[in-house]
């Protein structure tokens, strides 16, 4: 049975107020099959049962299943490609010149989903950079869902999921087999730190940022909560610092801090230089 009007809008206005997501009118249908699941394993009838307890007051851990249910965690390894190879060819290069005296380097994967964006990252570290030895690496991924970073940090996916956007080459370097699933060696897990975080909350527990790839996150934020990230993201980012956003999004119209550099078909952003 489709959610009627009160339930969907009051399911929107809670999704808003834990995340400061959108979700669009018209989407009871998403709604419904998202939180379907969740209902039944939380021993509900339906999902309108769900709804009503949430209303009556519950506990945050129920509400943080629903959130984890109405995020969209869509992600793979290397996403659209061409990010990782400006990483590879221009940004890594020049940060790593810039910050060769304290040697150290700092990246974020904000709105990390289940790992295949900080992962790639490391890997191309890796495999490009030999890890940078003798270097102070930081990789730190954050994310809002629970579940998300929980999937993230044990560090395992399905078939499905390391044939988009991995390599034979790299599967088998990096990866171990077990069963049905692909399990990610351990030199590499243990490069990168998970850590919960609502990128509306406070940064403070955030290092200054070398490169921070916040793609494809912002797009479900309306106009002003877009600013609101875009200036936190001006007083993370080291002076040297690159932006990453998601090929659908810009720092256009609502920031005029950043500059964009178009390479080929990626553009990245930095700090407006004088
Ligand atoms: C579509 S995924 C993007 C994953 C990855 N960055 C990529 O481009 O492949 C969007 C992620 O943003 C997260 N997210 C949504 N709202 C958030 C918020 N307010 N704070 C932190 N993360 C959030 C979701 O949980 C989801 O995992």
């Amino acid at each position: 049975m489709e959610l009627a009007l009160p339930e969907f809008d009051y399911l929107r206005q809670t999704v808003y107020e834990l995340s400061s997501i959108i979700i669009d009118p018209g989407k009871e249908y998403l709604a419904e099959s998202r939180l379907s699941p969740v209902a039944h394993e939380e021993g509900f009838a339906s999902v309108q049962e769900l709804l009503a307890r949430m209303r009556q007051g519950t506990s945050m851990p129920l509400r943080q299943r629903v959130l984890d249910a109405m995020t969209n965690n869509e992600t793979s390894f290397f996403r659209d490609v061409a990010p990782f190879e400006a990483l590879r060819e221009i940004i890594l290069p020049e940060i790593i010149a810039s910050n060769s005296r304290d040697g150290q380097l700092s990246i974020w994967s904000a709105a990390s989903s289940t790992g295949q964006e900080a992962y790639s990252i490391a890997m191309l570290l890796d495999k490009y950079f030999g890890g940078l030895p003798g270097w102070r690496v930081k990789i730190l991924a954050t994310d809002i869902s629970t579940s998300a970073l929980q999937r993230a940090r044990e560090g395992r996916y399905s078939q499905m999921e390391v044939s988009r956007g991995l390599t034979q080459e790299q599967l088998k370097r990096y990866f171990s087999n077990e069963g049905a699933e692909w399990k990610i060696i351990d030199s590499i897990r243990s490069m990168v730190e998970f850590r919960s975080l609502n990128l509306f909350d406070s940064w403070d527990a955030i290092p200054p940022c070398d490169i921070l790839f916040l793609r494809n996150v912002l797009i479900y934020f309306e106009v002003e909560k877009k600013k609101q990230i875009l200036a936190k993201v001006r007083s993370i980012l080291k002076p040297t610092g690159y932006v990453l956003l998601g090929s659908a999004e810009t720092t256009l119209g609502l920031d005029d801090g950043f500059e964009r550099i178009q390479c080929g078909p990626i553009s990245y952003c930095r700090l407006k230089r004088s």
